[in-house]
């Protein structure tokens, strides 16, 4: 009777493991589908970071910041607007990692119509400016947004000397920007180019005319990318 009981006892510690260790390897198993969505409003680029790399490990730890180029006054399709596209997604993702913003601006003032941007933008690639203040604890922060506008399909000039002014290496860097159709349109490669040693993660593309007069949608869209990225 003894010898029936353990082994009975034994059949039963041995489901008992079984069952843990399919519980386990269902565990490793798992993969995340792509779930990236596209349209011509909002789009996610794509990096070669792994797509089931996730930094939310260590978001508690990290420090992160919004470093954004943006202007107001007269822009593309939204007309005279008091506060710049771009900066109106960067406010949204510093409201939603707790990321503390830093505004690129270069030490000379820009023309306030379309017109004179056009024109400045493009004597800024053969003349660049200077910045007029840089960040002065680039070394405290693990995670780095750069938003910008895209300014004929590029990098506006000012954004590239941001970027060529700091020390990115070790860092994760993730690009944004508004436009009026073009998308992150290779800026995300322009960006991996300028910050040597920086591990590149997924960049978002939002409609100037969105960021400006859709902000559901426009948080929307940062709130889907941010999850795909796993900082949220
Ligand atoms: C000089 C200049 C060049 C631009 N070039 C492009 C372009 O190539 N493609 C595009 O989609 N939008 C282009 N735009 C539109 C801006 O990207 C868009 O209006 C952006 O949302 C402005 O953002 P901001 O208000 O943050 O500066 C351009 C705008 C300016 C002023």
């Amino acid at each position: 009777m003894k010898k029936f009981i353990s082994v009975l006892l034994c059949m039963l510690l041995g489901l008992t493991m079984v069952s843990c260790g399919v519980s386990e390897n269902s565990g490793e198993d798992f993969t995340s589908e792509d779930t990236r969505k596209e349209n011509s409003d909002t789009t996610a680029a794509v990096s070669s970071v792994s797509e089931t790399e996730n930094i939310t490990d260590n978001s508690e730890a990290s420090k992160i910041l919004v470093a954004y180029f943006s202007l107001a006054d007269e822009q593309y399709e939204v007309g005279i607007i008091e506060k710049g596209n771009t900066e109106i997604i960067a406010e949204i993702i510093a409201d939603k990692t707790g990321a503390e913003l830093f505004k690129i601006n270069a030490n000379t003032d820009y023309p306030t119509t379309y017109e004179g941007l056009l024109d400045i933008s493009k004597q800024e690639e053969s003349d660049p400016p200077e910045l007029a203040k840089n960040v002065t604890n680039m070394a405290d922060y693990d995670i780095v947004f750069i938003g910008y506008p895209i300014w004929w399909g590029d990098l506006p000039t000012i954004v590239k000397v941001f970027l060529e002014s700091n020390d990115f290496s070790n860092k994760t860097v993730i690009p944004f920007c508004t436009h009026a159709g073009s998308g992150l349109s290779g800026t995300q490669k322009s960006v991996e180019n300028l910050c040597n040693g920086a591990e590149i993660r997924d960049g978002l593309a939002v409609r100037g005319t969105t960021a400006q007069n859709d902000r559901d949608e426009a948080e929307k869209a940062v709130t889907d990318w941010l999850s795909e990225l796993g900082i949220s």
